[in-house]
């Protein structure tokens, strides 16, 4: 379905044209020395967000920082106001855009400015704000861990859901003295979702839309994907362990050569059979896409994405040892997501494609059915024939077919 299946197949997918990219040039650093892992320096976007993919096409962009309770130093951007600089001083809604795995707030600035969901918001009235997940490259800093340490990589998505996203949230109201909306994509679904069940941000946001949502991971049409997360879990633990997953890693080159000798896997041609058929992408996007991504995140994460798809049940990370669940959460399993208790009147947009393979339908209508109790008029539901994964974020017609959608939700909200 969609985050383990998002990171493993992305990782697929990127570390092999990332491979066939290097091969085709000079430049042989991938920026590995002694272990630990920095960027490579040429990547778009040494300059920050703001200044590769903002300010460029005439907006004004402000790079901040926000701490998480637990200690990281996150990159926000903040585009406060449309091309035109119109509506200064009038209230402006406040909009967080939360991306998924292995990619950062970048992806939502790859298309051209008139097809970029944070320029069209900004452009629509709305005071933008796209935050960037602890590990990626512009949030690597901690107040007191090195990224190089065990130490700084010893998180999966419930830290996201219960330190990253909060803390994005409270910095955007403090500022803002407003509830902000919020969009996410893939992870950046779940993790909202999940602090939704626990009655946290219920109170903060105004409202939600969720492209390409992942809860439930039972149905991953991603075969690749659930052969990794059923098959060789153990020995991705045992190569990997705690650690930081750098996508292009020697190490995460042999587990995908492994998995790919598993009988019945297809490793050939991995963007549609990772994220399915992407109807309507531009291969200028896919190129900027491959230069600013597969991101770091923790190997813990993609370990507690493949324990969702084996279990089919959305949990908290499991230690196993039941002595060791205990010591974290008092009991010896984990404790469960329950995506009921989401308040039943919370605004919530939910979009998704037929062609999606990691947000597959039928994980999808697992989550609707976990919503059966929502108050109709606060679940808005779009079901998009064409679209896969990507095309929720970088679709040259998304805007069109997705994001005025989720202008007008947004603007139907009161509360
Ligand atoms: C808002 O802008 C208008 C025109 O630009 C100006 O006349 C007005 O004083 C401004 N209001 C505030 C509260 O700044
Ligand atoms: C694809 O991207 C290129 C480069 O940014 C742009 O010139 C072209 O108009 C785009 N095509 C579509 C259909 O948006
Ligand atoms: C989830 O919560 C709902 C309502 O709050 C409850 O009826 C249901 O039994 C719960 N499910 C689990 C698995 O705890």
């Amino acid at each position: 379905m969609s985050l383990l299946a998002n990171t493993l197949c992305l990782l697929l997918f990127f570390s092999s044209s990332v491979l066939r990219v290097a091969q085709g040039s000079s430049r042989g650093s991938l920026g590995r020395k002694n272990g630990a892992t920095t960027f490579p320096p040429s990547l778009l976007g040494d300059d920050g967000i703001c200044a590769s993919s903002v300010v460029i096409h005439g907006y004004k962009c402000q790079e901040l920082q926000v701490t998480t309770a637990d200690g990281y130093i996150l990159s926000v951007q903040r585009i406060p106001e449309g091309r035109s600089g119109n509506g200064n001083n009038q209230t402006k809604q406040p909009v967080i855009l939360q991306h998924g795995i292995l990619v950062d707030g970048a992806q939502w600035l790859l298309n051209g400015p008139e097809q970029n969901l944070p320029l069209i918001l900004a452009d629509n009235g709305f005071d933008v704000w796209i935050s960037n997940t602890r590990g990626t490259r512009f949030s690597r800093r901690h107040t007191s861990l090195d990224p190089s340490s065990k130490a700084y990589w010893d998180w999966s998505w419930d830290e996201l859901a219960s330190y990253d996203v909060p803390a994005v949230v409270e910095y955007v109201s403090s500022q803002t003295g407003q509830k902000p909306h919020y969009v996410g994509h893939s992870l950046g679904t779940l993790t909202v979702l999940a602090s939704f069940s626990e009655g946290k941000l219920v109170n903060q946001l105004k409202s939600a839309a969720l492209l390409s949502p992942i809860a439930y991971l039972s149905h991953l049409t991603t075969q690749l994907l659930d052969v990794a997360a059923k098959f060789y879990l153990d020995e991705f633990i045992r190569i990997f362990g705690i650690s930081e997953f750098v996508p292009k890693g020697i190490p995460v080159q042999a587990f995908l050569k492994l998995v790919c000798t598993h009988p019945g896997v297809d490793c050939y041609d991995l963007l549609p059979v990772i994220t399915g058929k992407n109807c309507c992408l531009n291969s200028s996007t896919i190129e900027l896409l491959l230069k600013n991504a597969p991101q770091s995140t923790a190997s813990k994460n993609l370990v507690h994405l493949a324990q969702t798809i084996r279990s089919g049940v959305l949990a908290k990370y499991n230690y196993v040892r039941p002595d060791y669940n205990f010591m974290h959460y008092g009991e010896a399993s984990p404790p469960v997501y329950n995506l009921s208790n989401i308040p039943h009147d919370l605004p919530l947009f939910l979009s998704y494609g037929a062609r999606d393979a990691l947000s597959d339908v039928v994980d999808v209508q697992t989550l609707l059915d976990s919503l059966k109790s929502h108050d109709a008029d606060k679940l808005s539901v779009h079901f998009i024939k064409d679209y896969a994964h990507l095309d929720f974020v970088m679709g040259v017609n998304a805007k069109d077919v997705v994001y005025n959608a989720v202008i007008s939700f947004f603007n139907r909200q009161f509360n």
